[in-house]
């Protein structure tokens, strides 16, 4: 088992995970795991979860819980809440890391689509945050890790459901944090840059290349990142330089740069194609 890092408070014991069956949500619990956190991961797919937590449980020795839930249904905050209350179980740590990412214009996006990335990126994140923030407050401390993304930098054509609810999940964290912290819970916002995981649907060897390139950081790293970040008690980290870069460029890019971009973008559609 790694060493505990010494700052972190030894009455933190239990984390709880989403989207913790890959990508960053995986390294988040690998790493919790080896600080010894008694683990509950949530994702919507059972078989991926419980490979996961029984390598987790075989590489590090420590309790997992598993909660298999479609956090983009609008009664699954309460659920968990309620369901992991029944097994008489605190959480210290809650990581709202679930996500997911598509690409096309808001008029041409299905609705069914749209409701459900909001659901699992604003409702549910919002919803859980309270009812585990409430507790957290009752007993005087914890850690609340919300992940948002670079996106919440800038307002893109293209991934407008996206970008704008990892602006909320920014701005969202940013109050939160005010609000708990005078009770000893400490929020932060964690705004990766590209990692290498499936989000996007690119193969193993676009991924490897964007690695290679310096384009995109392993999610272990961004993971590790956000953890040092949250027990540190921090208001917001983007994990690398690259990601800082990219960041900082989308916030000072002109606007009228943005409309030509989205004028000439190929995979994006224009009346009578004519561009
Ligand atoms: N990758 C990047 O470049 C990047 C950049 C900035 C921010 N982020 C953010 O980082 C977070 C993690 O993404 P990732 O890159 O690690 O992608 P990922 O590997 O696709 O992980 C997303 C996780 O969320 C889970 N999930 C998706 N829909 C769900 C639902 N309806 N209910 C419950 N769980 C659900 C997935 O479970 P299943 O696999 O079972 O569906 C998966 O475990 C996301 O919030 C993403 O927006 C990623």
């Amino acid at each position: 088992m790694a060493q505990r890092p010494r700052h972190v408070d030894p009455r933190l014991r239990v984390a709880l995970v989403t989207g913790a069956c890959s990508g960053i949500g995986r390294a988040f619990a690998e790493r919790l795991a080896s600080f010894g956190f008694e683990l509950i991961l949530v994702s919507n797919r059972a078989a991926p979860l419980a490979t996961a937590a029984r390598e987790i449980v075989g590489a590090h020795g420590v309790r997992v819980h598993q909660l298999v839930s479609d956090l983009s249904r609008p009664e699954a905050a309460a659920e968990l809440h309620e369901g992991i209350g029944k097994r008489g179980v605190a959480v210290d740590v809650l990581v709202n890391n679930a996500g997911t990412f598509f690409f096309g214009e808001v008029v041409d996006t299905d609705p069914g689509r749209a409701r459900a990335m909001l659901e699992l990126h604003v409702v549910t994140p919002s919803l859980l945050t309270a009812a585990f923030g409430r507790d957290m407050r009752e007993r005087g401390y914890g850690h609340i890790l919300i992940v948002s993304s670079i996106s919440a930098w800038r307002d893109f054509p293209g991934i407008a459901h996206y970008g704008a609810s990892k602006r909320y999940l920014r701005g969202f964290a940013s109050a939160l944090r005010s609000e708990l912290g005078v009770y000893g819970v400490k929020v932060t916002c964690l705004a990766p840059g590209p990692t290498a995981t499936s989000l996007f649907g690119a193969s193993d060897a676009t991924r490897e290349l964007a690695k290679r390139l310096g384009i995109m950081v392993e999610p272990a790293t961004v993971a590790d990142a956000g953890l040092l970040a949250m027990f540190a008690g921090r208001a917001e980290h983007i994990p690398g330089i690259l990601a800082h870069l990219m960041a900082w460029g989308a916030a000072w890019t002109p606007q009228w740069v943005v409309d030509l971009i989205r004028r000439r973008a190929p995979w994006l559609p224009v009346r009578g194609g004519v561009r």
